[in-house]
């Protein structure tokens, strides 16, 4: 959806196939199903120009020259590995509309081996394959869409693919010419990606065990991050401690990683993986933890406030949020639990009905016993909420799950606050 709206916006003529009638509809009126910040105004400009169009019926791409794959590839029910049953059904019912001579691009999360497989099908129609993988991040679709900061293509032949490369470069027109451009075989391109996601879910756990070892110390982990990051090699990027990561990319990408890597015989190489998915799992819990010691091992009938429900902030999705599975854990040991967010609300009431939801900021404090910010929303990072929900709680005990709030504006305020790895 953001690439279509995207590659309209720089001139091109889109079509976009998805088999949801809701969808179609309506992105199709200029409602985007999900929040992203910049979505709506380049849906709205593609449409107004005409240049965007939303369909259910495959036939609609049979004059288009450059077909992008980009149907999601989720975690397998009851499995590790990643379900491709979209991306194989989105190829099937592409065949037929292949015109000799076009070309397909990949953009889905795919294990290693995947473009290899589906190669033989498009070369079968005259097409050529190119695999690109996709880096952006949510609440920044938009503009990494436009502006990524690298573009990688696997092809399983340079040579004889070298004209559909210049095509597939030229088409990305936003992108300055010194953004680098790599173009690597098909096994290199699919891998990029899942060792990208790997590696930041690897840095991510490996703050988080080491505010492990802060806790059980005394040492403060976001002084420890600080410092780490002044050396360039490491950087303070993703050194952001607290109750982990989530969202639909990197919990199930770190697992597919290791199911296809179990697959090629390489189980040792990616057992720190699940190290990383068991650190990072922890610390869901250890959020609980901290909230429930602060209650004194009494959080039955409690009102508690989790502030956020999205997996991070500038996003509404909720996919393997750190913030519900905390809300689920508490209510489950009986707690009240009220949960708040200034754009998630709707799609965490559909996928947690058994919550209690208040969109009112204000509406959610009151009277709450104890505060668990897990999302870490500009709002809620403002210094003016620790009086404001000083003047709303029944106790001021605030748990920071994402070690972001203004820690001396909320003890000025007589709260007690609980980072996490902090004394
Ligand atoms: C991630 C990658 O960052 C993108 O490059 C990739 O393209 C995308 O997955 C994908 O595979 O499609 P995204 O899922 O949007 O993007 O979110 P991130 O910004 O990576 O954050 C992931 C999670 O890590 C969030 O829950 C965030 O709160 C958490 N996080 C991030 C931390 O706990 N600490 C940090 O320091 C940084």
């Amino acid at each position: 959806m953001v690439h279509a709206a995207a590659m309209a916006s720089i001139g091109h003529h889109v079509v976009a196939v998805d088999i949801s009638v809701d969808k179609v509809a309506s992105l199709s009126a200029g409602i985007a199903p999900i929040f992203e910040p910049g979505l709506d105004e380049l849906l709205a400009e593609g449409l107004s120009a005409g240049r965007l169009r939303f369909v259910t019926d495959m036939k609609a791409v049979e004059p288009c020259d450059i077909h992008f794959l980009a149907v999601g590839t989720p975690q397998k029910t009851a499995e590790m590995s990643a379900d491709l049953n979209y991306l194989h059904e989105a190829v099937r019912e592409l065949l037929p509309h292949l015109r000799e001579g076009t070309l397909v691009v990949g953009k889905s999360t795919v294990p290693v081996g995947t473009a290899k497989d589906l190669e033989l099908h498009i070369n079968g129609r005259g097409a050529t394959l190119l695999w690109n993988p996709e880096f952006l991040r949510e609440g920044w679709a938009v503009s990494d869409t436009l502006n990524p900061d690298r573009i990688v293509v696997g092809t399983s032949d340079p040579v004889k693919a070298k004209s559909h490369i210049k095509k597939l470069r030229s088409l990305y027109s936003s992108v300055p010419p010194q953004t680098p451009f790599l173009v690597t075989n098909f096994a290199t391109a699919e891998l990029v990606k899942g060792a990208a996601n790997a590696f930041l879910a690897t840095k991510i756990s490996f703050i988080n065990a080491m505010a492990e070892i802060a806790d059980a110390s005394g040492a403060d982990v976001t002084e420890l991050a600080d410092a780490l990051g002044h050396d360039n090699r490491i950087g303070r990027r993703f050194l952001g401690a607290g109750i982990g990561f989530g969202g639909g990319c990197l919990p199930k990408d770190i697992r597919a990683f290791a199911a296809r890597a179990e697959e090629l015989g390489k189980e040792d190489a990616v057992r720190f993986l699940h190290e990383v998915d068991a650190i990072n799992l922890r610390r869901r819990e250890k959020a609980v933890a901290l909230i429930d010691a602060a209650l004194q091992g009494e959080v039955s009938g409690r009102r508690i406030t989790i502030l956020g429900a999205a997996f991070k902030p500038g996003s509404d999705d909720i996919r393997d949020s750190p913030a519900l599975h905390a809300a689920l854990r508490l209510h489950e040991l009986g707690a009240q639990v009220v949960v708040t967010d200034p754009k998630a609300v709707a799609n965490a009431r559909l996928a947690k009905p058994q919550l209690t939801y208040e969109q009112d900021l204000r509406r959610a404090l009151n009277g709450a016993d104890a505060i668990l910010l897990a999302t870490e929303w500009a709002e809620y990072r403002e210094p003016e909420l620790a009086q404001t929900a000083a003047n709303l709680v029944h106790q001021k005990i605030v748990v920071d799950g994402r070690n972001c709030l203004n820690v001396e504006a909320w003890r000025d305020q007589g709260w007690r606050y609980i980072g996490m790895g902090r004394p």
